[in-house]
């Protein structure tokens, strides 16, 4: 099975625009479960124009499926995180003030400070994911950091799809194997959307999880949340 976690960061900044509590962030997520999802994400960013570092400790009562929170690891991200005790952490590496995440991890680079961050939140007992380009020596090199998943930019993915489906999936696929045999769980995120979700998953068997924000939230002013949320989940099975 690969579950659908609803990104619902679009809603709080629906929500931050007029200052009030409508729409209720909590609610959505309450909502979003209820009509299927299997999971919440929330990337609270450091200017906090989207889902909010004070928004975090009411959505983890409420969230009774899978709680992820993704974002940079600075230290008030890691400290929010430990404190609310999610089930999964998404590591990112999107500087403050970057419009959406367009990278993952360079792994190499970045492996010792990465390292010493998935022990921290794994000895709280979140399970880790990292966000990252299907780039083979760089998933080794994720492995190494001691990472559970690795959750797979998709963004290039879902541009070159539209042209060259074939071509646009081959590098997941050969990043999918490898992390098979090294032992990494997949995760993927990022522009992923009715369109394209089909044919990413029917290639990429040992998918976990998806992450999707902009694309549902897009979908569902048209079609509604809980009828969006029943599409994706049926794109999926
Ligand atoms: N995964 C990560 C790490 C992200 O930063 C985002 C965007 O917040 C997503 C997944 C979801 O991307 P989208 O909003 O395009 O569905």
């Amino acid at each position: 099975m690969t579950r659908l976690s609803v990104n619902i960061n679009k809603v709080a900044l629906l929500r931050n625009s007029r200052g009030a509590n409508f729409p209720d962030l909590i609610k959505t997520a309450i909502d979003c479960e209820e009509f299927g999802a299997q999971g919440i994400t929330v990337h609270p960013r450091p200017d906090q124009r989207h889902v909010k570092y004070t928004d975090i400790p009411a959505l983890k009562e409420v969230v009774t499926t899978e709680f992820n929170i993704e974002g940079y690891p600075s230290e008030a991200f890691i400290d929010l995180v430990i404190q609310n005790k999610p089930d999964q952490c998404t590591l990112v590496p999107d500087l403050p003030g970057a419009l959406t995440s367009d990278n993952g991890w360079d792994t190499i680079a970045h492996q010792k400070f990465l390292k010493t961050t998935v022990s921290r939140l794994q000895d709280a007992g979140i399970r880790v994911s990292l966000f990252i380009d299907p780039i083979e020596d760089r998933l080794y090199a994720a492995k190494e950091t001691g990472t559970d998943r690795i959750e797979f930019y998709t963004g290039p993915y879902a541009h070159l799809y539209t042209q060259e489906k074939a071509q646009a999936i081959s590098a997941f696929m050969a990043a999918a194997y490898v992390c098979n045999d090294i032992g990494l769980g997949i995760n993927a995120g990022h522009d992923l959307n009715l369109d394209n979700l089909k044919f990413f998953k029917s290639h990429i068997p040992q998918l976990l999880e998806v992450s999707i924000g902009h694309a549902l939230i897009v979908d569902a002013l048209y079609l509604g949340l809980k009828n969006t949320i029943q599409l994706y989940l049926k794109a999926l099975s």
